[in-house]
C-alpha cells in the first residue's frame, strides 16, 4: 500500500457482503472491524474515504430457507437486514452505505456488465449434465447432495468432500446419493449454462496481479495469495459457470428465460451498486470517478481467505472486460479461532455478534482483534482468558490509567484547567510521543495493526513510568510541590490525549468520551502535533470498566444455550460435550424458583414418524391432556418411530416454539445418554397420565 500519508487521497473500501441467511458471529466481525479501523484511520488523515457494504441476498440457500420459514425471500432478507444493521452499529462499524444485492441498482449494473461481457465475446453457452431433484424440481449444487463416501464408506456425506476421511470427489461418485432437500434420489439431467470465458484471461490476470494496471504503486495481492493464483494458473483456468436454472432467487439473464445469474456473479457487483446508491443520494459524489477505467480513486476490497478465487480471478477479469477499472488491492485476512480451536456451538465459542454485545463492550473486541491483526493471511486466535487479561492490563491498566491517576486533580486542585506549561521531562516525553506519529500512521496504513498497538502501548508504559516516578498524588498534598504537580498532570494528560489520537481508529467511542473530557473537537491525526496548555477541562468521568471472567463465561453459556434453542435436543448438546469431557461437571446451582420456571409434563407419544430430509430428527405428536404438540426430537439414531408410539415420556411444555426447516417445534422431550445408539428418552412409572405436571 502507498505509504505516502501526506497527499490527499480518494479511496473506496469494501468488506465482503455477508449472506443474508444467518446471524453474524464474531468470526465475521474480524473483517468488519479490521476494515472499519483502516477506514477510520484514513478519514483521520483527512482523506476522502468511503466505506460501503451490502447484504448478499441471492441463491438457492436463501430461497430454501425462506420457503422453510413460510415467508418470501424478500421478507427473509428484510428481517436479516434489520439484525445486521443492529450488529454493525453495536460494534461501531460505520459504513457510508449498507445496501442490498437485491436492488434496482444491482440488477442494472449486473445486467449491464453481463451484456458488456457478451459484446466483448467473453460469454459462451454449453450444455452440462447435473444432478436434479425430481421431487423438488430443482438442480442440486454439490452441497445439496448427500450419500456414502466412495472411499471410506461413511454415510451422509456432502457431494463435494467427505468430512470423515477428507477425500474430495464429484457428487456423481457418491454411493446411493440423495437430495439433502427432499431425500429423493437425484437423476442426471441436461441443461444449457452460460459461461464467462475465464480461460482466456490469464495474460490479463497476470498483469493485474503484478500491479501493472495499478496507478498507486503496490501489489494487488499479498504474496501468499499471488502464489495461490499462480497455482491456479498452472492448473489451467476453466471457464466460469455464471448461470443457474429456475427456480432460483436472483436476477434473470436477459434473453434467457428461466436462466438466472449465479449468486457470485452479482454479489461483488453489490460493491458497485451500494456505492451507486450512495452517489445517487450524495451531492458531488460521482460514480464514474471511482469506477471508470481511468479512475484516479483507490479501490480496496477486504475479504477472508476462503473467497480469494472470486475476488482475484473472476472479479478483476469481469470488471476489466466489461469496461470498468480493477481493484488496487485485495486485502486478505485469515479465520478466527477461539481458544485455539475452530468456533464450536457445543463449546459455546460460536459466539454471535449480538450475544457478544449483550455481554461485553464492543470496543474491547475491537482492541483485541487490532492487537492481533496484521497484513498477513494468518488465522487469528481469540483466547478468552488472554482477551480478559490483555484488555484489563492494556486498555484499562495502561491507557485509561493515565487519566485516572491525574485528571481528577485538575478539577479538584487546579480550577479545572491545564497548566500554562509542562515540566521538562514531561515535555520531552510528549515530544517523543509526537515523533512516533508517522511511524504509527505507516503501520496503520499498511494494516500492521498489531505493531501499531504495540508501539502505542510501549509509549503508554513510558507515561505510566513517568507518573509513577513523580507520584503527583503525593505532590498535591504539599503546598511546596503543588504547582509542580499541576505541570506533571498537564504533561500526563497531554500524553493521554496524544495516545487517544493514535487509538481512536480502534476505540472510537472511548475517544469521543475523551474529546468530551478535554472539551475539544473530534481528534484528527494532525492533532498529534499539537499540545494543550491553559485548557479548561471537564470533570473526569469513569472511562472504562475491567472485564470479569464471569461476563465471558456468561456469554459462552448463552451461546451454548442457543444451540438448544435452535431446535437441537439437550441430548445432542450433551453428546457433543461428552466427546470433549467424558464426565462433564454438574451445572451451576440454581434456585428452586429457577427450576419452577420449567413446566415439565407427562406426554403420551401418539404418533412418531421420519422427517423427510432430516438426518437426526423424528417428528413426534405428543398428547399432554388438553392439547397436542408437534415436537422434532433428535433421537432418530436411537429409535424407530414404531417403537415410540403409545409410550409415555416427559416434555418441556413451556419452551418457546421454534421454527425449523421442517416446521415448528412446540417443545422438547427429555432424553439421557451420550448420543448415537446410546440415547434414552425418559419414561414415567405406570399410572402417570398425559398432562400431569412434574414437580
Ligand atoms: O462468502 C460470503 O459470505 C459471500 N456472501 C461474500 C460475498 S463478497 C462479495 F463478492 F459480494
Ligand atoms: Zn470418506
Amino acid at each position: 500500500m502507498s505509504t505516502d500519508t501526506d497527499q490527499q487521497r480518494t479511496i473506496l473500501v469494501t468488506s465482503a457482503l455477508p449472506y443474508a441467511n444467518g446471524s453474524l458471529h464474531i468470526g465475521h466481525m474480524v473483517e468488519y472491524i479490521q476494515t472499519d479501523i483502516w477506514v477510520r484511520f484514513q478519514r483521520m488523515q483527512g482523506h476522502d474515504c468511503y466505506y460501503v457494504c451490502a447484504d448478499d441476498t441471492h441463491g438457492t440457500a436463501i430461497m430454501l430457507r425462506a420457503e422453510a420459514e413460510g415467508i418470501t425471500p424478500e421478507q427473509l432478507i428484510e428481517r436479516i437486514r434489520g439484525e445486521r444493521l443492529a450488529d454493525f452499529a453495536g460494534f461501531n462499524v460505520e459504513f457510508d452505505n449498507y445496501h442490498s444485492t437485491h436492488s434496482d441498482e444491482n440488477r442494472e449494473l449486473a445486467t449491464g456488465m453481463y451484456l458488456a461481457l457478451k459484446d466483448a465475446g467473453k460469454i459462451t453457452t454449453r450444455t452440462i449434465e447435473q444432478f436434479f431433484d425430481p421431487e423438488k424440481g430443482i438442480f442440486l449444487a454439490d452441497r445439496f447432495i448427500k450419500g456414502e463416501c466412495p472411499k471410506c464408506h461413511t454415510k451422509d456425506q456432502y457431494g463435494d468432500a467427505c468430512e470423515s476421511c477428507g477425500t474430495t470427489y464429484s457428487p456423481t461418485e457418491l454411493i446411493n446419493p440423495f437430495s439433502a432437500i427432499s431425500g429423493a434420489t437425484p437423476v442426471m439431467k441436461e441443461s444449457e449454462h452460460y459461461f464467462f470465458k475465464l480461460s482466456e484471461c490469464e495474460d490479463f490476470l497476470n498483469q493485474w496481479m503484478a500491479g501493472d494496471l495499478n496507478q498507486h504503486g503496490h501489489e494487488s495481492l499479498p504474496i501468499e495469495s499471488r502464489n495461490k493464483l499462480q497455482e491456479w494458473f498452472e492448473a489451467g483456468l476453466m471457464d466460469w459457470d455464471i448461470s443457474r436454472d429456475a427456480p432460483y432467487f436472483g436476477f434473470e439473464i436477459p434473453d434467457a428465460p428461466g436462466k438466472y445469474f449465479y449468486v457470485w456473479l452479482d454479489a461483488p457487483v453489490g460493491y458497485m451498486s451500494s456505492f451507486k446508491n450512495l452517489c445517487d443520494r450524495t451531492e458531488g459524489l460521482n460514480f464514474d470517478d471511482f469506477w471508470a477505467p481511468d479512475s484516479k480513486a483507490e479501490l480496496y476490497h477486504f475479504i477472508g481467505k476462503d473467497i480469494l478465487n472470486f475476488h482475484a480471478l473472476f472479479w478483476p477479469a469481469t470488471l476489466h472486460y466489461a469496461g470498468y477499472r480493477t481493484p488496487d488491492q485485495i486485502c486478505v485476512h485469515g479465520f478466527l479461532t477461539v481458544n485455539s480451536e475452530k468456533m464450536s456451538k457445543s463449546r459455546g465459542t460460536f459466539i454471535t455478534a449480538s450475544s457478544y454485545l449483550e455481554h461485553l463492550n464492543p470496543e474491547y473486541l475491537r482492541y483485541y482483534f487490532a492487537a492481533k491483526l496484521n497484513d498477513k493471511i494468518e488465522d487469528i486466535d481469540l483466547n478468552l482468558e488472554d482477551y480478559v487479561a490483555r484488555v484489563n492490563s492494556n486498555v484499562v491498566g495502561k491507557f485509561v490509567n493515565i487519566a485516572s491517576r491525574t485528571a481528577g486533580f485538575i478539577a479538584k486542585r487546579f480550577d479545572g484547567k491545564l497548566a500554562a506549561s509542562m515540566d521538562d521531562t514531561g515535555l520531552a516525553l510528549n515530544n517523543k510521543i509526537q515523533a512516533a506519529s508517522d511511524e504509527i500512521a505507516t503501520l496503520y496504513n499498511d494494516r500492521k495493526f498489531s505493531e501499531a498497538v504495540r508501539a502505542i502501548m510501549d509509549l503508554a508504559d513510558e507515561v505510566n513510568e513517568y507518573i509513577a516516578a513523580l507520584e503527583p498524588w503525593k505532590m498535591v498534598k504539599d503546598e511546596a510541590t503543588l504547582a509542580d504537580a499541576h505541570l506533571v498532570c498537564t504533561s500526563s494528560l497531554n500524553a493521554f490525549r496524544l495516545l487517544t489520537v493514535y487509538l481512536k481508529p480502534i476505540l472510537p467511542v472511548m475517544a469521543e468520551k475523551i474529546e468530551g473530557l478535554f472539551n475539544i473537537e473530534p481528534l484528527q491525526w494532525s492533532d498529534s502535533q499539537i499540545l494543550l496548555t491553559d485548557q479548561p477541562m471537564n470533570k473526569f468521568k469513569h472511562l472504562a470498566q475491567r472485564i470479569e471472567m464471569t461476563q465471558v463465561d456468561a456469554m459462552v453459556d448463552a451461546n451454548k444455550d442457543s444451540l438448544v434453542n435452535k431446535g437441537e435436543t439437550h441430548s445432542q448438546v450433551r453428546h457433543a460435550e461428552k466427546q470433549q469431557h467424558e464426565h462433564p461437571a454438574i451445572a451451576e446451582t440454581i434456585s428452586i424458583d429457577d427450576f419452577a420456571k420449567i413446566d415439565l409434563r407427562v406426554a403420551k407419544i401418539i404418533n412418531a414418524e421420519h422427517v423427510e430430509g432430516a438426518d437426526k430428527l423424528l417428528q413426534l405428536t405428543l398428547d399432554i391432556g388438553k392439547e397436542q404438540r408437534n415436537v422434532f426430537a433428535g433421537i432418530k439414531s436411537a429409535y424407530a418411530p414404531e417403537d415410540l408410539i403409545g409410550k409415555h415420556t416427559v416434555m418441556v411444555a413451556n419452551l418457546a416454539p421454534r421454527k425449523m426447516r421442517f416446521g415448528v417445534s412446540e417443545g422438547m422431550v427429555l432424553a439421557a445418554g451420550p448420543g448415537g445408539k446410546d440415547l434414552f428418552i425418559l419414561e414415567p412409572h405406570e399410572g402417570a397420565k398425559p398432562g400431569m405436571k412434574i414437580k
